[in-house]
């Protein structure tokens, strides 16, 4: 009798201290389961006299009774206290509002240049941002003597690699890699030993073109870039293409939009000149051609070269390239209208 009510006291304790249904399942097991503490009691009932045996197994049976009751009572008492737990949580508040992010200007810019390009009949190539001197300077006929080539101006890398400084080397690859007729974008970061300034950044992006068949003229280059400037900037602006020199084009000229702002009358953003510029441009020069392995006598090109910060500051009114490479929350939240 003393065993039993040492086995009654153990199991008071145990299952109050249970915290879980898990715990309390465990506790039950010990001592009411089937291989329980009291089976084994009830198998030791043979042992004792007729007397006894009755007696014994009535005590037995009403401790087993209590206990079960008690692991239901303790059960009931869990659950009720978990859901006092689940009331106390006000489905009725508000949410917290969650922290939309948005797309980088600079991207944004990207997507909507290549869009119009693509709708044009332009595919996307890429290439290495680390390039070789060749593909860089020398197959763009800019020989070892060009001042662009100063160690000044880019970053060197080991004997014979640089970090791109512009685009153009895709144009390359894309006429090795391509069958004419094509007409491709190619997309990219570029580097140069510039310090930071409103309008100069060491890393800036930007989309070259090259268009290639076997009859090619200005025309076609003035049609397309005048489609996409009102792409981009609207139809009422000007497209003004004015004689410059490239190494890699021949005749070469470089693009002005009339400003924005003042309607090309004159301001201080456009210089009071009425003109922003805002990419290089020309027919492929004969020894871009065959520096690339094509034969110039059957092949004509045109080729275009923008950058996309120059760009995207006069879309978005941007006065300062810094800005979108600080990565000012209050600066990048305000493009959430382009998600
Ligand atoms: N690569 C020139 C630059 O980085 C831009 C350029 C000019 C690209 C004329 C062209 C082009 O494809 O035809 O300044």
């Amino acid at each position: 009798m003393d065993e039993l009510k040492k086995y009654l006291e153990d199991f008071t304790k145990e299952i109050s201290q249970a915290k879980s249904l898990d715990e309390l399942n465990r506790v039950k097991g010990k001592y009411v389961g089937r291989k329980g503490l009291l089976n084994r009691l009830f198998q030791q009932l043979a042992q004792l006299s007729p007397e006894e045996r009755k007696n014994t197994g009535r005590k037995l049976n009403q401790l087993k009774q209590t206990m079960e009751s008690m692991v239901k009572e303790r059960m009931q008492q869990m659950q009720s206290s978990r859901t006092k737990i689940e009331n106390a949580v006000d489905i009725t508040l508000p949410g917290k509002k969650q922290w939309l992010g948005s797309y980088h200007p600079l991207l944004i810019m990207l997507d909507q240049i290549i869009a119009i390009f693509k709708s044009l009949g332009f595919r996307v190539e890429t290439g290495p941002e680390i390039e070789t001197e060749h593909y860089n300077f020398e197959a763009l006929n800019m020989p070892e003597d060009h001042p662009a080539r100063d160690e000044q101006d880019s970053f060197y890398l080991d004997s014979g690699y640089l970090l791109r400084t512009h685009t153009s080397p895709g144009q390359i690859r894309a006429l090795q890699r391509l069958t004419p007729p094509f007409k491709v974008i190619i997309p990219g970061k570029c580097y140069r030993r510039d310090a930071f300034d409103a309008s100069h950044s060491p890393v800036f992006h930007q989309v070259e073109g090259l268009v290639v068949a076997d009859s090619i003229s200005m025309g076609d280059l003035k049609g397309t870039i005048e489609v996409f400037v009102r792409r981009l900037f609207g139809p009422e602006r000007k497209v003004r293409f004015r004689p410059s020199y490239f190494p890699f084009t021949e005749p070469s000229a470089e693009v002005d939009i009339s400003c924005g702002i003042c309607g090309g009358k004159g301001c201080q953003s456009c210089g009071y000149s009425g003109w922003l510029e805002i990419m290089g441009s020309g027919l492929v020069h004969p020894n871009v051609f065959r520096n690339a392995g094509c034969d110039p006598d059957k092949l004509r090109g045109f080729a275009f070269g923008m950058g996309v910060e120059r760009i995207a500051l006069l879309v978005f009114g941007i006065p300062d390239i810094r800005w979108f490479f600080e990565n000012d929350i209050q600066f990048l939240d305000q493009f959430r209208i382009f998600r």
